[in-house]
């Protein structure tokens, strides 16, 4: 028997996949022995062209009626954003039919509510490509990691970000240049402000910690700081220091509870995440039985995205005809979300100072009187000015912004020019 396929939304990733399930049915089912049929697909625009043909009356721009469909059974959400998309896939769960959705900001969004509302109706609710496209992250720390007390996660999980800086780092690119290359390479949205300032990676962070320690964080509970403000200058000293910066997300379980992350960062280069170049994505999880564990690929694309969700589409298809109610793989219980201010962090700090006698040591007490203990200074001579950049060791961040502030209130300071954090060692 054919599962009938619904698919809302083909545009980059949408188009891809239908184009594949329609061109590519006789290796899937030659390979898996499912039969799928793409038998509607909602657009805005029923004129555009589109990478794949199909008989009249499939395309519709009536989201609605993909879900009403009666030939329809397993519903592919790619159209994004949260509303409609919210509306349509609670419908589709409602109506008995699995979904799968490459739709980060809705799973963040909303993802309690969209899992028990799976849950009630039986059928699974798919997101391998909510998080890393084409790279396989989901599946695994769902199921093969479910036995795994995992300790940390970091990502990097936006391609456009790491372009940038890949390019700031490497050509001392200026960041407005970087950014307009990554538009013109079709990496960056023309309205870019959801990449640069943390808020794309921050739903991704949300699904990641919810996933890794079974405590829902919702993204608002996660700390954001995207790299808009990072000036090639850190780039290089971090560089001479033996660090690559990063825009990381980073979930931890810690003693009171779990954290969540985003923000640029210095990691050792010798850090699995310190060499990983232009638009690449990777997560790297740390356990404890399990050690370290690297993933990394092509974090968005239409080909790897859909690559991802077809795997989603085959395994929920199997579900379907196996006929057998579906367990939900996770289960969110409660747990309580660290403030950033009570998580442990490294600072990397630089600042512009006057070049004179008893400097050092008026720092070094506005550290001290933070409780935040200096590990390195390094320090260059610019006439009667100078630059000095400090890394400190590991403390609660609120110390370490108190720290910052004070120095901010010192005469001898006359700027704080870079507030970053050090991540991957010695925390
Ligand atoms: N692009 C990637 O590399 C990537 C990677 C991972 C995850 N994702 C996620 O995948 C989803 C889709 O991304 P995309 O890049 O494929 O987006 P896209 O190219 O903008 O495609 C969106 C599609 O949805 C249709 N659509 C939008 N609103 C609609 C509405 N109200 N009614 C009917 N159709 C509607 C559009 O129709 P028209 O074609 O007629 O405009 C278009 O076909 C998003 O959730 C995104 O976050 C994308």
């Amino acid at each position: 028997v054919a599962v009938g396929i619904g698919v809302l939304g083909a545009g980059t990733v949408g188009g891809t996949l239908v184009r594949r399930l329609i061109e590519q049915g006789s290796v899937i089912t030659a390979r898996t022995g499912l039969e799928l049929e793409v038998r509607r697909v909602a657009v805005r625009s029923l004129s555009k062209a589109r990478p794949f043909s199909v008989p009249a009356g499939v395309l519709t721009d009536r989201p609605e009626d993909v879900i009403s469909d009666p030939t329809v059974d397993l519903v592919v959400e790619v159209m994004g954003g949260r509303e409609p998309a919210g509306t349509l896939v609670l419908a589709a769960l409602a109506a008995g039919k699995p979904v799968v959705t490459a739709n980060k900001e809705l799973i963040a969004s909303r993802g309690p509510e969209l899992f028990a509302a799976a849950e009630r109706a039986g059928v699974p609710l798919l997101f391998e490509a909510a998080v890393g496209g084409g790279i396989p992250i989901i599946r695994p720390l769902m199921e093969t990691l479910a036995g795994e007390q995992i300790a940390r996660v970091l990502g990097i999980v936006n391609g456009t970000t790491n372009y940038i800086l890949t390019r700031m780092a490497e050509e001392g690119c200026p960041y407005g240049e970087a950014l307009a290359e990554a538009q013109e390479l079709g990496y960056a949205e023309a309205d870019p402000s959801d990449d640069v300032n943390g808020t794309d990676a921050a739903s991704k962070a949300s699904i990641l910690a919810s996933l890794a320690f079974g405590t829902w964080v919702d993204p608002m509970q996660v700390y954001r700081e995207g790299i808009e403000e990072l000036q090639p200058a850190d780039l290089v000293f971090a560089a001479d220091l033996g660090y690559a910066v990063k825009l990381l997300a980073i979930a931890e379980r810690l003693p009171g509870g779990v954290s969540a992350r985003v923000h640029p960062a210095l990691l050792p280069v010798e850090h699995p995440l310190a060499g990983v170049r232009g638009a690449t994505n990777a997560v790297f999880i740390e356990g404890s039985s399990i050690g370290e564990l690297v993933f990394s690929g092509p974090g968005a694309g239409g080909e790897p995205t859909a690559a991802a969700m077809l795997g989603d589409v085959i395994d929920a298809a199997r579900e379907l005809l196996a006929g057998s109610e579906v367990a939900p793989s996770v289960r969110f219980g409660p747990g309580e979300v660290i403030d950033f201010g009570e998580v442990v962090t490294r600072l990397y700090v630089r600042l512009e100072v006057e070049d004179r006698p008893g400097v050092l040591s008026r720092i070094a007490s506005a550290f001290a009187e933070a409780s935040v203990s200096i590990c390195a200074v390094r320090q260059e001579g610019r006439g009667d000015r100078a630059m000095l950049i400090i890394v400190t060791h590991a403390a609660p961040e609120a110390q370490g912004r108190r720290a910052v502030e004070s120095l901010r209130q010192l005469d001898v300071v006359q700027d704080v020019a870079a507030v970053l954090r050090v991540v991957g060692e010695g925390e």
